[in-house]
């Protein structure tokens, strides 16, 4: 899923979740040399690397708090993979201010701020091996198109009864587009059949389907490789064992529409 917080396509979360990770790494380190080496001049450095590290945690929390709200499918396992993934930052953060803040008494109680600030670097590394793995396996934030899928679209639509989704050559054959409308994200695609609407959300694990293939009538999940018919929602191939919902879309006047109805 293309993030929505990015420069140009590149994701700004990873670009700046380096700074903290460095200026934590420092604080530790400096403040383990301050104590073996009795040297206020390091922990003077610890300090301010400890600030410095809470305040480009926070800067960078803020492209990732959109994402996950914007980009992240809802429902989803990467979606629980997010959510681990933005507590233990949170939970990093938090010692690192408690470290922070008790930095006063290092002649009593320096081994409980190196604690703390080691218990914080591994709610880190478990914290940044999840981003990891949201990025390389769930691919948040890569934009997965395949040669011919066009420039990525998402719209916000809104309305009631029939609404236009697309224009009658608004897409390329085997292209799509995302959009949202009453809550509900659906993939508009063109097949050599015409349009089809379907459910951007694989019933395996809840990718989105907007970001895999579509190729003879058939999508393919990016997450895993579930296949499905989009014109019936039939599943080809597992590991997903249900289908997808499809919608009806109506041509008219060069227009298309689709009259989207909740599920009772
Ligand atoms: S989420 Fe696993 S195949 Fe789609």
């Amino acid at each position: 899923m293309k993030s929505k917080a990015s420069i140009n396509s590149h994701p700004i979360h990873p670009m700046l979740v380096s700074f903290p990770i460095a200026f934590f790494t420092g604080t530790l380190l400096f403040d383990v040399l301050a104590i073996v080496q009795e040297n206020d001049g390091y922990w003077q450095t610890g300090l301010y690397l400890e600030a410095a590290g809470i305040a480009a945690a926070v800067f960078a929390a803020v492209p990732g708090i959109i994402d996950y709200v914007a980009t992240v499918p809802p429902k989803s396992s990467g979606k629980k993979r997010a959510t681990r993934h933005a507590l233990l930052n949170a939970g990093m953060l938090v010692l690192f201010i408690l470290a922070l803040v008790l930095r006063g008494d290092r002649l009593y109680m320096p081994f409980l701020i190196i604690g703390l600030e080691l218990a914080g670097m591994v709610l880190l590394v478990f914290a940044g091996w999840m981003g990891g793995t949201l990025v390389y396996r769930n691919q948040i934030g890569v934009d997965p198109r395949y040669a011919g899928a066009g420039k990525w679209k998402e719209e916000f639509l809104q309305g009631d009864g029939p609404v236009i989704v697309a224009e009658e050559n608004e897409l390329g054959l085997n292209q799509m587009k995302l959009v949202h409308l009453k809550g509900q994200r659906i993939v508009i695609g063109k097949t050599e059949e015409g349009y089809v609407a379907f459910e951007d959300r694989c019933p395996h694990r809840g990718g989105s389907l907007a970001g895999g293939p579509l190729i003879c009538g058939t999508v393919q999940c990016p997450w895993h490789g579930s296949q499905f018919n989009v014109k019936t929602g039939a599943v080809y191939a597992g590991p997903s064992k249900e289908g997808i919902r499809v919608f009806p879309l109506v041509e008219a006047n060069g227009k298309i529409y689709l009259n989207y109805h909740q599920r009772d």
